[in-house]
């Protein structure tokens, strides 16, 4: 117990002074990227502003998982819940995508990154699934970091896509009920192709899941953070890094 109480005072440091460990990178980092609309708010901006400043941190994040080499970095970027807010603000959203392509693609594919989407594209406005079909398949060659962007994604709306799937195969007999198991459902999610997260990163002091990636983030470790994500820095990636190397991975064992 004493032992776990220090591991976290140690955390309260947040490792500043240790350096990174290249061999032990998490090879998946998931960010539910939160506190565009107080940051705008604090300084008298309209919320969409903060989202502007939003995007732009992408860049900077993208560049510093690369240089760490993180094999895949996803980006919570809109939930299936987020069409609840003033349409100004979702068609500010559905905006995004094709601005931040449209500048930093070429960069992009520069540095071998592979631009990777999930989620309901198919409720997506015209413009913004072009931008997202054209980065994914101009990158679908490159090697590098693969940038999963979440757009329209909701874990739930997820699991009950793949349940739907499992249970047209069970019917079709193409599948037997004794073969389900952890493995094929993972195979039928979003993220198939994909390892599950080793870290999630939340900004803005929150702490809550918001429906992102229930079933992949079983074993992921946490770092929360009260940083607002227009103000989230590379010096923050390092020591949310810094912190998953403290941590002892356990998978329920001891
Ligand atoms: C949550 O902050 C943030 C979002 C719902 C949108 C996140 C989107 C970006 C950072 C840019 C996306 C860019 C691309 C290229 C896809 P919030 O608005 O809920 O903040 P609040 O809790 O302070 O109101």
């Amino acid at each position: 117990m004493f032992e776990r109480f220090f591991q976290h005072a140690d955390e309260d440091n947040e490792g500043s002074h240790i350096s990174i460990d290249p061999n032990n990178i998490p090879s998946h980092i998931a960010i539910i990227m939160d506190g565009n609309g107080r940051w705008a708010k604090n300084k008298g901006l309209p919320r969409v502003a903060g989202h502007r400043e939003g995007m732009k941190v992408i860049n900077k994040i993208v560049k510093k998982a690369n240089t760490l080499s993180v094999q895949y970095l996803t980006l919570y970027a809109f939930s299936t819940e987020n069409w609840k807010r003033p349409k100004t603000e979702v068609d500010f959203l559905m905006r995004l995508p094709q601005q931040f392509l449209s500048k930093e693609l070429p960069a992009l594919k520069e540095n071998n990154v592979r631009v990777r989407v999930m989620g309901d594209e198919s409720v997506l406005p015209e413009y913004t699934r072009r931008a997202v079909e054209q980065a994914v398949l101009e990158t679908k060659e490159n090697t590098g970091l693969v940038l999963n962007f979440a757009l329209n994604y909701g874990s739930r709306h997820e699991l009950v896509r793949m349940v739907k799937d499992i249970s047209e195969d069970v019917k079709n007999e193409q599948l037997s009920v004794n073969n389900i198991d952890e493995e094929l459902i993972s195979n039928k999610l979003l993220t198939c192709d994909l390892p599950d997260p080793d870290l999630l990163i939340r900004t803005s002091g929150e702490m809550r899941l918001s429906n992102f990636m229930l079933w992949q983030l079983a074993y992921s470790e946490f770092w929360f953070t009260n940083v607002l994500w227009p103000d989230f820095t590379d010096k923050d990636l390092e020591e949310a890094v810094k912190t998953y190397q403290q941590r002892k991975r356990r998978y329920g064992g001891v």
